[in-house]
């Protein structure tokens, strides 16, 4: 909607100017043919007659005079034509980027910040704040100006100050004087301790209503244009759909946490003498992962699945953990549990593979060499290097020397050789966590 209003009063600008240029033409016409009808058309000459008799001279040269002027205003309102179409196309490419950036930010503080700068630097405010709608109140949720710190996170009762009045009807509000306008209420709209005196506040408005305002104080030469409200009006619709989506997105990573921490719980639960073994398993897998240089976002996805890597004994019953045939199908049903869920779906083949073997004798696909996908070739040294230095009961535990030998030992077989040299090149006895167990 801001856009459009935008491009109407471009429009408009545009047309006033173009109609200069017509009346102009007009004009040259209208006197030329005078001219030519007085002078040198006889019989029109009588209607005329009221124009004084002169030389030819004098008309040609009034004729060349007036060409050059009209000339010259052609050239002027061409170029402020020009000008006003510059102007809006830079505006335009201002508001692209604005958008891409807030359409990228995936966090909602930084989001609001962003929001402010940007709202205050197109205006020339000298401050502004962002207040989001809680439970039916204002909250202040970012604030440029003297006071910022006094009123970040205040709570603004439902309809007080400008900000509560733009909130409640979802229109805006522009204010050329504030002291003299009774919606502004010096608690909740004095950002600044210098005087206010101009306000431009706009909501934050989505498919289901009002979710904030955006409060701007003090403009360029302390005046809001029918232009600023229209642009921060565009501004605050893309604020306010970037922001529901940047909340989103820290609902869902919020959600991811509280399951797998609900699921590694369920684990440690369900196989106490393995307690803590999947973190562990993420310790050492991010030694290795590091090592190679992986991507932050592939390393975040190893550690989900060294978490998980055990999922699957979730569904095997404790009496068969000692009956191989149901040990070895732990792996696929863990990938099959954690591919149902959307985001874990791309961990799913590292939990599947986590005991393949490098040289083909694992389960449950015997893949070889790098046909098993490189973070399940990780995980499976992790796990093992985890497995040795534990006290589980069929097994005593080893020493961090011995454990590191029996890894080298089987490089090339067991393992992917090359990770196994980044993990024993990389491994010191002080980054091995405390296991309750030895
Ligand atoms: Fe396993
Ligand atoms: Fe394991």
């Amino acid at each position: 909607m801001g856009a459009d209003t935008q491009k109407e009063s471009i429009i408009i600008a545009i047309k006033q100017k173009i109609r200069l240029l017509n009346v102009i033409a007009a004009f040259i016409v209208v006197t030329l043919l005078a001219v030519i009808f007085r002078y040198l058309y006889k019989p029109a000459g009588d209607v005329l007659s009221f124009l004084p008799d002169i030389s030819i001279t004098l008309v040609i040269t009034f004729v060349v005079f007036l060409t050059i002027i009209s000339f010259y205003m052609w050239s002027v309102v061409a170029r402020q034509i020009i000008s006003t179409i510059e102007k809006y196309r830079n505006r335009i490419d201002q508001i692209l980027s604005i958008t891409k950036d807030l359409r990228e930010e995936k966090y909602a503080d930084i989001l609001l910040n962003k929001i402010m700068e940007y709202s205050l630097s197109i205006t020339r405010s000298d401050s502004g704040s962002i207040l989001l709608l809680e439970n039916n109140n204002l909250v202040f949720k970012a604030v440029k100006g003297e006071r910022s710190t006094e009123l970040l996170s205040k709570i603004i009762p439902q309809g007080q100050g400008i900000a509560g009045w733009v909130a409640q009807r979802g229109t805006p509000l522009r204010i050329a004087d504030v002291r003299k306008d009774e919606r502004f209420n010096e608690d909740i709209d004095a950002i600044t301790r210098n005087q206010t005196k101009s306000a431009l506040c706009v909501p934050l408005i989505i498919q289901s209503g009002v979710i904030g305002v955006i409060e701007l104080l003090n403009g360029k030469g302390n005046f809001y244009s029918q232009r600023d409200e229209e642009i921060i009006t565009y501004l605050a619709d893309q604020a306010a759909i970037s922001f529901t989506r940047a909340r989103f997105y820290e609902d869902q990573k919020n959600y991811e946490m509280y399951i797998t921490d609900i699921l590694l719980d369920a684990i440690d639960y369900h196989i106490p003498e393995k307690k803590e073994h999947s973190k562990r398993v993420a310790i050492y897998s991010n030694i290795m992962a590091k090592a190679i240089n992986m991507s932050e976002e592939n390393r975040k996805r190893l550690y989900f699945a060294c978490l998980l890597h055990d999922v699957g004994f979730l569904k095997i019953q404790n009496k068969d953990f000692s009956k191989r045939e149901y040990i070895e199908r732990h792996p696929v049903i863990g990938s099959e549990m954690i591919s149902q869920i959307n985001f874990y779906a791309d961990i799913a083949p590292f939990i599947l593979y986590h005991h393949e073997r490098y040289d083909g004798f694992g389960y449950p696909e015997k893949l070889i060499g790098e046909a098993i996908p490189l973070e399940a070739r990780i995980i499976s040294i992790a796990d093992a290097f985890d497995v040795m230095l534990s006290t589980i009961s069929y097994k005593a535990p080893i020493d961090f020397d011995s454990a590191i030998e029996e890894l080298k030992m089987n490089a090339g077989t067991q393992f992917d050789f090359r990770l196994v040299e980044e993990f024993v090149n990389n491994i010191t006895p002080e980054q091995i966590p405390r296991i309750s167990s030895f």
